[in-house]
């Protein structure tokens, strides 16, 4: 969808209208007077809606905006679901392209054009015929233009990461993962690092190589950067994401039905790479470094089995007691390596535990770790701001008793109960500096659409972080 700047929204085959009021409907005159009546009919039930208005010139839209009780980022969550709901009507009516107007303040029609921006996403690549539904070009005041540009750039860093995630294994193994990461670093203009097997080898990333020892694709180590000339940061933040192309489970196989979908396990990947790119296309002047471990997690005749001891990156040995909590293997080491940057603030990303999922759902993320209250709590409220909203689990130290081992350091397995803090837990062990543990488990992917998010890959994370880096309080 491309977006520009209005001429007169005469031109376009379509014209939408936000607004709360008659009056302003009235002085625009794009909605011909003979739907007035039935408009004050709808205002009259003061719910949120989309009227679609046929009269012969061009197809008109009303948005009616009515829920006064809601306010903050409630109000501004219900104009990108408004938006959602006018995407859907004007792409069944085939319209190509449209001008979008309105009469509430800029900061509330930027909500809503972003969230009709975040429907129209699609994911096509293996379909034989393309829908063709989707808006082409989509015209805006003058004045919005230039603060909507920004935006797009964090909803197509959305679309990286949605993609990355709705890719299958059979196509996006780990090289071929870091070989996205190389063209999106030229086209976003961050640089990249990766290291290949023999590297991580060398540097005895123990966690990685033991995940990846029933793969017959080599995993990769990929180290992000984006340096503003202008960082405000001398230490940078670091963004770690669990890159799990493919999680069957190993050979504590995944079964009824769990392993489907697991082509998400690199969601906290995705929403690293999509961040890096928005923070690099709009040069925001910080300094940010992304880690990520990436290999699948499958069967194989070298595979890792229960009761291996496997030595980590930092030299800690870890007892594994099930192979399908390889994501705090592979991410250990990543948080071990992060040391080196002596960094500001760790953040990592991993759709970890379906402990976490259970108590979420795809609504929000589970949040954790030891940073200092002010910084989690900045990060909850950039989580309201963009709606992808987290939620803080206990983190109390019994559950740090429940991963010691008889025969190693620590294990890779609490208990049934509370397994999300407990993975937790074994991920804090790798950290010496202020860290954020993100289990995106539940959000990172929706079987449905759900308002601006489509089938498949969420993208959670990106407008997240975007949010939180770019106001600069960590
Ligand atoms: N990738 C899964 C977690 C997951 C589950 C992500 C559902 C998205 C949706 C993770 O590697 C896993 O298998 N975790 C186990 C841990 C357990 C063995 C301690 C789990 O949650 O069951
Ligand atoms: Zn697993
Ligand atoms: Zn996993």
């Amino acid at each position: 969808m491309q977006l520009e700047i209005i001429n007169k929204p005469q031109q376009y085959s379509a014209v939408l209208l936000l607004t709360s009021d008659i009056q302003s409907i009235k002085e625009q005159k794009i909605v011909p007077t003979s739907f007035y009546a039935y408009i004050e009919k709808y205002i009259s039930e003061g719910k949120n809606t989309c009227l679609l208005l046929p009269s012969e010139e061009q197809l008109c839209v009303v948005a009616l905006v009515l829920e006064e009780k809601k306010d903050g980022a409630a109000l501004v969550e219900s104009y990108r679901r408004l938006a959602s709901k006018a995407f859907g009507l004007l792409t069944k009516e085939k319209v190509a392209d449209l001008a979008i107007v309105g009469d509430v303040e800029a900061h509330y029609l930027c909500s809503f054009i972003e969230g009709f921006y975040l429907s129209s996403y699609r994911f096509e690549k293996y379909k034989s015929t393309s829908t063709k539904e989707v808006i082409a070009r989509v015209g805006v005041q003058e004045g919005l233009y230039e603060s909507l540009v920004p935006i797009v750039h964090v909803c197509e860093a959305n679309f990286v990461a949605r993609t990355l995630v709705n890719e299958p294994v059979c196509y996006l193994t780990a090289p071929q993962l870091s070989q996205e990461i190389q063209v999106l670093s030229q086209t976003h203009g961050f640089t990249v690092d990766i290291l290949e097997k023999q590297q991580i080898e060398d540097l005895k990333m123990g966690g990685l190589l033991a995940v990846n020892k029933g793969s017959e694709v080599p995993p990769t180590f990929n180290i992000l950067e984006w340096k503003a000339e202008d960082a405000k940061n001398s230490q940078p933040v670091v963004l770690v994401g669990k890159g799990v192309v493919y999680d069957t489970g190993g050979y504590d196989l995944k079964t009824g039905g769990h392993m489907s979908h697991m082509k998400m396990d690199m969601g906290g990947a995705a929403a690293v790479v999509g961040t890096v790119c928005a923070l690099a296309k709009n040069e925001v002047p910080i300094h940010v470094i992304g880690l990520i471990p990436a290999t699948d997690n499958r069967i194989g005749p070298n595979g890792l089995v229960s009761d291996d001891v496997i030595n980590m990156y930092d030299g800690t040995t870890v007892e594994v007691k099930n192979t399908d909590a390889e994501g705090r293997l592979i991410l250990a080491d990543a948080l071990a390596y992060a040391k080196k940057y002596t960094p500001a603030l760790v953040i990592d990303l991993a759709t970890l535990t379906g402990a976490a999922m259970r108590v979420t759902s795809h609504y929000g993320t589970a949040m954790m770790g030891n940073a200092s209250k002010e910084t989690k709590a900045e990060l909850m409220s950039a989580g309201e701001n963009v709606h992808e909203r987290l939620i803080e689990f206990p983190f109390w130290e019994e559950f740090e008793d429940e991963i010691k081992s008889d025969v190693a350091d620590i294990k890779n397995l609490g208990n049934p109960a509370g397994g999300a803090s407990t993975a937790g837990k074994f991920l804090e062990h790798f950290t010496d500096y202020p860290w954020i543990h993100l289990d995106i488990a539940g959000p990172a992917f929706v079987e449905k659409p759900y308002h601006y998010l489509t089938t498949g890959g969420t993208g959670v994370g990106v407008r997240l972080l975007y949010d939180f880096l770019s106001k600069g309080n960590f």
